[in-house]
């Protein structure tokens, strides 16, 4: 079937890139995602978009809570790699990073990190493929200075690809 759809406008939107932890008791699992939005300023909310078939869908379906890592510009193929392509089922992601626990228990990596913050689960929007995870943030902390990785530099210069389980993945034809 031909794709109706022309996909530029689509690559045309901009996102940054993080990485959303969570945990399930003792394991800790993260994932990189180009979805992290503030969503209102009082109280201050998040939202992170995940796909159904992530080890860290279940993770924040059942302890209501999540990290995120916003990473910076010096984030290399091999960092982002094991968070992006591999999921906790095989591997165990937070063996060669460094993070600390936050509040929640959730693991934040400080490693090619602005910043990091943790929520609470207040609203799940089932959208098919993926949950709107909505949460009020309940710590934020800077880590250090520096640029905000963008999907476009992650695209242009790091020459990354979008796996299937992102939102914004595009078949090739
Ligand atoms: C650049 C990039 C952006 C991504 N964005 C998302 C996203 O917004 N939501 C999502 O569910 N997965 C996204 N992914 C895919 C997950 O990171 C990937 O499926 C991961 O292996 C899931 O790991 P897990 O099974 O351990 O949770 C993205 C991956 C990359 C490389």
């Amino acid at each position: 079937m031909p794709d109706p759809m022309d996909r530029r406008p689509f690559r045309d939107l901009s996102y940054g890139l993080y990485i959303v932890t969570a945990r399930d008791g003792e394991r800790l699992n993260g994932q990189i995602v180009n979805t992290v939005i503030q969503v209102t300023s009082e109280p201050p909310r998040l939202a992170v978009i995940i796909n159904k078939k992530n080890l860290t869908h279940g993770f924040i379906k059942r302890s209501k809570v999540f990290g995120v890592t916003v990473l910076d510009d010096s984030a290399p193929m091999i960092f982002i790699g094991p968070f992006g392509f591999k999921s906790g089922r095989e591997v165990n992601k937070f063996e060669k990073v460094k993070f600390k626990v936050g509040t929640t228990g959730c693991p934040l990596v400080i490693e090619h990190a602005l910043s990091v913050l943790e929520a609470e689960v207040v609203d799940e929007i089932d959208v098919g493929t993926h949950t709107i995870f909505v949460g009020d943030a309940v710590s934020s902390e800077t880590i250090n200075p520096g640029r905000p990785l963008t999907y476009r530099f992650y695209h242009e210069v790091l020459k990354g690809k979008s796996p299937k389980n992102a939102p914004t993945y595009i078949k090739e034809k």
